[in-house]
Formats: C-alpha cells, sequence, structure tokens
C-alpha cells in the first residue's frame, strides 16, 4: 500500500507565508479527502517556538483557516529524506533549501506557485507590509493549494 504523501512548505520565518499555506492546505486537503501529512519550517530561525504572526493569524481565521496548534520551527536535515513535496514560497528560499539538501533529494523541492494558474512565481513576504500584503499571500496560496491538491489527485489515483 502506499504511503501517505507528505508535503511540507517553507519560507524565510515560518511564522507569515508557510504557515498560512499549511493552515490553508490542512483544511482543503481535508475537504477533498485526500489523505496527506502537512507542516511548515523555516529557512533561518528567527522566531522557533513562536505562533504564526498575528496579522498572518487575522486575515487567515477571517477567510475560515485554523492556525491551532502551529510552532514556528527551521528546516531540519531530515526534512529532505522525510517529506515528498519541499514547497518554498519564494526563489530565495527555494536556493536556500537547494543549498541545504543533499543533490539526491533536490527534485523534491519546487516553488509552491509552480502548482498555481497564476503569472506570479513567488509568493512576497509580506512581514514589512500592510495588511494588503497578507491578503494577497492567502489569495495565491488558495490558488497553488487547489492546484497542487488536483495534482495529488491525479498520482494518487
Ligand atoms: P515569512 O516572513 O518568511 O513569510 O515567515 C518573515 C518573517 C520574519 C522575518 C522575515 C520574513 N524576519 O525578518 O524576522
Amino acid at each position: 500500500m502506499k504511503q501517505t504523501t507528505s508535503v511540507l512548505f517553507v519560507c524565510l520565518g515560518n511564522i507569515c507565508r508557510s504557515p498560512s499555506a499549511e493552515a490553508v492546505f490542512r483544511k482543503k486537503a481535508a475537504e477533498s479527502g485526500l489523505n496527506i501529512y502537512i507542516d511548515s519550517a523555516g529557512t533561518h530561525g528567527y522566531h522557533i517556538g513562536k505562533p504564526a504572526d498575528k496579522r498572518s493569524q487575522a486575515a487567515g481565521v477571517e477567510r475560515g483557516y485554523s492556525f491551532k496548534g502551529l510552532k514556528c520551527r527551521r528546516v531540519d536535515e531530515s526534512d529532505f529524506e522525510r517529506f515528498d513535496y519541499i514547497l518554498a514560497m519564494d526563489n530565495s528560499n527555494l536556493s536556500n533549501l537547494h543549498g541545504m539538501s543533499p543533490s539526491q533529494y533536490h527534485h523534491k523541492i519546487k516553488l509552491f506557485l509552480d502548482f498555481a494558474d497564476v503569472e506570479e512565481q513567488e509568493v512576497p513576504d509580506p512581514y514589512y507590509g500592510g495588511k494588503r500584503g497578507f491578503e494577497l499571500v492567502l489569495d495565491l496560496i488558495e490558488e497553488a493549494s487547489d492546484g497542487l491538491i488536483a495534482h495529488l489527485k491525479q498520482t494518487q489515483s
């Protein structure tokens, strides 16, 4: 029997974009009936152990997503073996992940927006901006989550 597919979302701090991706994708995956192991992490360790940024939580909760229990952690070497999909929010995260990963796992590392039907390649860092940035993060993450679910439905059937 095929093992549960696993997905790791990665950004810089693991307090804005990747926990938002985790929260959105958890809800959408559950609604789609897919059995997926989901987690998120950051390439840097500025906020280890902290919950998601209050602005990300406020914007996400408003759309019906839960951030309960999410705690910031850093990408670990074992993640590259453990996860099937390691999805970066921007090109800087992507290149940091390539630098951290043994080359045998590079095929697992992709931009999350590769799965979205949008012109943007990256989910922009909202940390130093206003509310609009947090809404854009969610818009892009919702698109990419739908695309990833469609992809996983195809590969798991
Ligand atoms: P994230 O956003 O990578 O989407 O979690 C950031 C969070 C924290 C910082 C930068 C970006 N920081 O510089 O502390």
